[in-house]
């Protein structure tokens, strides 16, 4: 037995002692080995047999990579399909002030909308004019891509009288956007019943919604339900009604306030 070993080259090993590794719950025996030949011949070195820290390190590295990627891939997706005013680009739910009750309570229905968000439930956000309803959609849709849901913003004035130049330039086809719409997590129609009917009429967006089946969209809009209800018809009303929370938001103009 002793001459065997001689000839390979074992390690000689001492078992120095056995615990339970805090870092990974893994029955460990450290071990003494010494090593047996070569340039570090004689050195001494500790080794943790069953311990799978360093397993663990790695795996965690690669799913935090993993999942950079994925959302610096849903914002570059996010950023190249949105049509969003340049004065909304920066909102989020951090620099929007809370000057009146009222808009403390929006906000406090968006957190609550944003942390049970579960892919299904509507929200419109109704108000007048410069209360902060895009950037309260906006800054929804920026802390769900945090999440890893995969949003879109679509300013709909914008696109019925913009669709061709912005989506021309970029080399988007009507096709490629219907499907993005069809398939977010969440699609906020923003500025619904403001805008224009040109060559892309607001049926086809309804037609595009219905294949939306459950899946959650946020509408904002200056109007009345009653202007809103003739603007998009009866139908597309109802349908934009079916399980969705109202927010209305009673305020000033926030780029009036100080005159
Ligand atoms: N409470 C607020 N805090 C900070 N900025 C705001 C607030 N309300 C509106 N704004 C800013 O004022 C401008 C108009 O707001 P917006 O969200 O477009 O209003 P709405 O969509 O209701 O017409 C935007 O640039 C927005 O960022
Ligand atoms: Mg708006
Ligand atoms: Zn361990």
């Amino acid at each position: 037995m002793e001459s065997i070993k001689q000839h390979i080259k074992i390690p000689k090993h001492n078992l120095l002692q056995t615990f339970v590794c805090d870092g990974c719950n893994q029955y460990v025996s450290q071990t003494e080995l010494i090593i047996p030949s070569g340039p570090r011949e004689g050195e001494r070195v500790i080794a943790n047999y069953g311990c799978r820290c360093e397993d663990i390190k790695l795996a965690k590295a690669a799913e935090q990579k993993y999942s950079r990627l994925k959302r610096s891939k849903l914002m570059d997706s996010f950023n190249y399909y949105s049509l969003i005013n340049d004065s909304l680009k920066e909102a989020t739910l951090d620099n929007f002030e809370l000057l009146d009750s009222n808009l403390k309570r929006a906000k406090e229905k968006v957190l609550a909308y944003i942390h049970s968000f579960d892919r299904k439930q509507n929200l419109l956000l109704k108000g007048n004019y410069g209360t902060g309803k895009s950037h309260l959609s906006i800054s929804i849709t920026k802390e769900l891509m945090k999440r890893d849901y995969e949003c879109l913003f679509l300013s709909l004035p914008k696109l019925f009288t913009k669709i061709k130049r912005t989506y021309d330039t970029k080399g988007i086809t009507e096709d490629e956007l219907l499907n993005v719409i069809q398939h977010v997590d969440l699609l906020v129609l923003d500025d619904i019943g403001a805008e224009q009917q040109t060559e892309w009429s607001t049926s086809k967006l309804f037609e595009t919604l219905d294949d939306r089946s459950g899946k959650a969209t946020i509408y904002t809009t200056n109007l009345s339900s009653d202007e809103l209800k003739e603007r998009v018809n009866e139908r597309n009303f109802s349908r934009m009604m079916d399980n969705t929370n109202v927010i209305v938001i009673n305020s000033l103009d926030y780029r009036r306030r100080n005159f």
